[in-house]
């Protein structure tokens, strides 16, 4: 027999076997998958998604595609979570953005150069004196026949100049817009300053902007009774990150399963803070099930979604590890 749940009212309840199980990694869609989750069910959600950077599990994506993405799943989000719960959301700023619509205006790099004679000097000289060869016009200017020709022939361009420009995009404006369209409230954001990603060192060095070494927690509130349990941190907890601002911890720094996975302390802090033991956790891009580890080692119950049936496996195996108590985070 087919049982009815009612929970949300003016939504169509589905049958409740079409809820999904507790407890459980699923391999699919978000945007599908979070309209089989039990309305009012998860105490808190935590995750990271894709941050259209270039992974191989986001190629394919438009900006305007990742933009819609994030979007439908933020706006699925409300009805599943838990009045007074909430809905936490690891991300960056976008700084590796191509734009060909960018005006190309990135300054000569003048400590890279070697010889300091520009494009334009060796063209006014030639100007100036149309009969000298290449070997005269470098004697005139003081440098050697080759910088005259490469100058000449534009073939000592070192790309940034000429090349498509690096949009930066800040995402917090995004998030809090699509959240507050979905019905949730900002409630806090903290900074986690990881460890300086030196991988982008060709941006750092050909301007001025900072190596990423830092990323967002932002965290929504769905309006309703909140719990407040003082007794959740341990009076240390609580002055070293339960109530600061900036969480100092590092990535991960090997890649060896998974691209851009989070490490176990962020879900934890997340979780021990925000949630009470047994709550359902929930994280809708979970990967190798990093917050599923997080959430088994502090007493919480957890469900993870993945497009990935690789990740999907190895989030299976390292909870069955935790479980099992074999391994700490059984990373691999
Ligand atoms: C930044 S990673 C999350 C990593 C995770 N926090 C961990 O520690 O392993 C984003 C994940 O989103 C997944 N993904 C991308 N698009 C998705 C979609 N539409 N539905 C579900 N998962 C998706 C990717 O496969 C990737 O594992």
């Amino acid at each position: 027999m087919v049982t009815r749940v009612m929970d949300a009212p003016g939504e169509q309840p589905l049958p409740s076997e079409d809820y999904l199980a507790e407890n459980g990694l699923y391999c699919g869609d978000a945007r599908a998958l979070l309209t089989r989750v039990r309305p009012n069910s998860v105490s808190v959600s935590i995750w990271s998604p894709p941050y259209f950077v270039g992974k191989s599990y986001e190629k394919d994506l438009s900006f305007d595609d990742w933009q819609k993405l994030l979007e439908t799943v933020i706006a699925l989000h409300f009805p599943v979570i838990k009045p007074g719960g909430f809905l936490v959301i690891n991300i960056a700023d976008i700084l590796a953005f191509p734009d060909p619509t960018m005006p190309r205006v990135q300054a000569d790099n003048v400590s890279t150069k070697k010889c300091p004679i520009s494009r334009g000097q060796v063209l006014a000289a030639k100007n100036e004196h149309p009969d000298l060869n290449r070997y005269q016009l470098a004697k005139l200017l003081g440098c050697s026949e080759q910088t005259v020709q490469r100058r000449m022939e534009h073939n000592n361009v070192r790309g940034g100049k000429y090349a498509t420009q690096t949009r930066v995009k800040l995402v917090g404006g995004l998030i809090e817009a699509w959240t507050i369209a979905a019905g949730f409230y900002p409630y806090d954001r903290r900074a986690w300053v990881k460890d300086p990603c030196w991988e982008n060192s060709q941006w750092h060095s050909l301007s001025y902007r900072s190596v990423d070494e830092f990323e967002y927690i932002y965290v929504f509130w769905k309006p309703g009774i909140t719990c407040v349990d003082r007794s959740r941190l341990t009076q240390q907890e609580w002055s070293e990150w339960g109530s600061r601002g900036v969480w100092y911890f590092p990535s991960v720094r090997s890649h060896a399963v998974h691209e851009a996975e989070f490490p176990v302390e962020l879900p934890k802090r997340v979780i021990r803070l925000l949630s009470a033991p047994n709550d359902l956790i929930l994280d809708c891009f979970v990967g190798i099930g990093t917050t599923a580890v997080a959430a088994i080692k502090e007493g919480r119950r957890y469900m993870g979604f993945d497009l990935t049936p690789e990740y999907i496996a190895e989030a299976r195996r390292r909870c069955f590890k935790v479980q099992l108590g074999l391994l700490d985070d059984a990373r691999p």
